[in-house]
């Protein structure tokens, strides 16, 4: 409906411009404008310009490279029937019609619907609620009679992972959130040069002020930026003079490992950091894991505000599949690819595939097809949305979806969609 009318607008004698990662958006178009190679420092360059056949043919493009070989369904077998579910009945929040559903263990569902059939409603307003307060009560809910939410003892945690900003100061980064930052501090600290100064990994917080034994610069409190506020204008960021963005004391940058300062570390992208620390396991580890899915080119120090929605989102995903101690979480996540290229879809769906195979529980609110094509059970819900929806249209794996759901929109858009992306 909404290609309908930005056609019609264009018809009218205007032009359109959209910013798009959506695969029949992009087909649609009669001029596209690639930008790339890659994200971050890798990227900033036009790649590609012209009709989809001639970006398909650009062979510097990634996006013709997923319009040329669009990934193909399943990517890997389905896990098929659980014996044990999370089970949310009666359901009456919103538009929901008094609704049962039965959430898998260990499985990966997808929750689909058009706009305002109720998934938001079920998934984070009933499930994730529910769920929260049972865990936290571990009460019996079953004299509630409506909204209830039924845990089986499998199920110890759970935990949405949504898009919002990681880290509430701008010293968070992606090697202090994800975890491993106390490890980089230690083999600092283990160097012999710390050791003759009396240097331990506090030194190299950003977080303890020299006062205390820190060695952060104290002019900009180890932001390596200063924020000077401007009348009528947004904020203007200057490197701190003190440190010129070193965010370390010159002391402290006196200590090097490998011939590195700390600064020079946290100036490191994940790609080099790889290499640089190939011979300390428990940095490889998260290390890989931001390769897997797809942030090689972020750097270990750059500050958590200033990343984009889907890069935080990953990393949220990356601290979880790091820890020691998995499974037995339910993980809840509403429109993940929300803001994701192709490639990027490609990459997710291989970590949310890690996190069920470590024994979680996934349950996704997408309308993105090459997610609900990996699903192990669609949940559709609808007909329609507000009071026409709210109701489940079909279920069961994809297979099943598009054989039985006779009213589900889903149904008839994914089994043309798999006509073209399944195996
Ligand atoms: N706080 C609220 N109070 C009353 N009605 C609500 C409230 N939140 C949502 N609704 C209504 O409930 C229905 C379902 O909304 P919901 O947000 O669950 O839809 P959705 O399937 O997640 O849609 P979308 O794909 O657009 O996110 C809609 O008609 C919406 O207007
Ligand atoms: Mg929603
Ligand atoms: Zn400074």
């Amino acid at each position: 409906m909404l290609l309908r009318t930005l056609k019609k607008l264009r018809e009218k004698g205007n032009t359109v411009v959209v910013v798009e990662h959506d695969e029949t958006t992009i087909r649609a178009a009669e001029h596209l404008i690639d930008l790339g190679p890659g994200a971050g420092i890798h990227g900033g360059r036009l790649v590609a310009a012209g009709t989809p056949k001639e970006i398909v043919r650009a062979s510097a493009s990634v996006t013709g490279r997923f319009l040329r070989e669009p990934m193909r369904h399943p990517t890997r077998p389905r896990r098929g029937e659980s014996k044990l579910f999370v089970e949310v009945r009666d359901a009456t929040l919103h538009n929901l019609k008094r609704l049962t559903v039965k959430f898998p263990v260990s499985r990966f569902t997808v929750v689909t619907g058009v706009s305002g059939s109720g998934k938001s409603t079920l998934v984070r307003d009933v499930l994730l609620r529910g769920a929260e307060t049972a865990l936290r009560d571990r009460r019996d809910s079953s004299e509630r009679k409506e909204n209830r939410v039924v845990l089986p003892p499998d199920i110890r945690r759970v935990l949405e992972v949504d898009q919002t900003p990681i880290g509430k100061t701008p010293r968070s980064c992606p090697a202090t959130y994800v975890g491993f930052y106390d490890d980089i501090r230690r083999l600092f600290a283990q160097v012999p040069e710390a050791k003759m100064r009396g240097y331990g990994p506090e030194r190299f917080s950003f977080n303890v002020p020299t006062a205390r034994g820190g060695g952060r610069c104290d002019a900009c409190e180890g932001q390596g930026i200063k924020r000077i506020a401007m009348s009528f204008l947004p904020d203007v960021r200057v490197p701190c003079d003190e440190c010129g963005g070193r965010r370390f004391t010159l002391e402290t940058l006196e200590v090097r490992f490998k011939g590195k300062t700390i600064a020079d570390v946290l100036a490191m992208s994940v790609e080099e950091a790889l290499e640089f620390f190939k011979a300390e396991p428990f940095l490889t580890r998260p290390l890989s894991l931001l390769h897997d899915v797809g942030l090689d080119y972020l750097t270990l120090g750059q500050q958590s505000p200033t990343l984009s929605g889907g890069e935080a989102q990953r990393i949220k995903l990356v601290t979880e599949l790091a820890k020691p101690t998995q499974g037995r979480t339910l993980y809840i996540l509403d429109e993940p690819t929300v803001g994701l290229h192709m490639a990027d879809v490609a990459r997710l769906v291989e970590v949310l595939h890690r996190l069920v195979d470590a024994g979680n529980t996934l349950v996704v609110i997408e309308h993105n097809l090459d997610i609900m094509a990996e699903a192990d059970r669609i949940i559709d819900l609808g007909p329609e949305g507000g009071d026409a929806g709210g109701r489940v249209v079909a279920q069961g794996a994809p297979e099943e979806v598009i054989r039985d759901g006779a009213r589900s929109y889903t149904a008839k858009i994914l089994r043309k969609f798999l006509k073209t992306h399944g195996r």
